[in-house]
């Protein structure tokens, strides 16, 4: 993880902020997340919509009631359990699945992108260009893929104040994108919300 050094006052008062909540849930999301991935989710139809890294499953709880609504399946993948058993169960009530799994251990992330279907696939695990690097050779055209806590460059990350973490640089998943024939996608709104999303063409 990408912190600034010598945190001024202004960093830790974002890096309280940055662990948000949504309904009660601790989400690691900005807050505007919730329109973009609507405006998203607004016009694109996926089968399926794959997290890596659950966390305490705010944004896991809002992505499957997305999936349950637009009739698409959800999966989250963690290494570890952190949320409490009852989001768990909510999860599972919204019609998605919860796996706790090294991503980079099991084979079930590639069967779920090789599975006929289109596939969104983000990736906001613990390494997330590994993430991105690891997945990409499987995606089938039109599948997208996205990574979280992203920025163009770590300069842009040391002068902006909004976001704590820069997990993810453009030069991590160049060659990636390059090898595997991967456009960029939504480029107009996802970085706004900390995001980065690849189109397999
Ligand atoms: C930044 S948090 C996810 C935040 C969550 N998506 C949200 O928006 O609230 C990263 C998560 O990735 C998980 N993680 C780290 N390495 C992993 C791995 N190899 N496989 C699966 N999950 C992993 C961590 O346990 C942690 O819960």
């Amino acid at each position: 993880m990408r912190h600034g050094r010598n945190m001024r006052f202004h960093e830790v008062e974002v890096a309280a902020r940055a662990h948000r909540r949504l309904l009660g849930h601790n989400i690691s999301q900005a807050p505007e997340f919730m329109m973009v991935f609507n405006e998203i989710f607004n016009r694109e139809q996926f089968a399926r919509v794959i997290e890596i890294g659950t966390f305490h499953g705010g944004l896991s709880l809002f992505l499957a009631f997305c999936c349950l609504v637009k009739n698409m399946k959800f999966f989250t993948f963690d290494i570890r359990m952190n949320g409490k058993t009852a989001v768990y169960n909510k999860i599972r009530k919204l019609g998605g699945k919860f796996e706790k799994a090294n991503v980079f251990q099991t084979d079930k992330i590639k069967q779920l992108i090789l599975a006929p279907g289109r596939v969104m696939l983000l990736c906001d695990g613990g390494n997330k260009p590994k993430e991105i690097r690891t997945f990409a050779p499987f995606l089938k055209q039109g599948d997208v893929i996205m990574g979280h806590d992203y920025f163009d460059t770590q300069q842009n990350f040391e002068h902006q104040q909004k976001w704590l973490s820069c997990e993810l640089v453009k030069a991590d998943i160049q060659g990636a994108c390059k090898k595997h024939n991967l456009a960029p996608w939504y480029e107009h709104v996802l970085p706004e919300i900390f995001w980065v999303g690849r189109i397999k063409r």
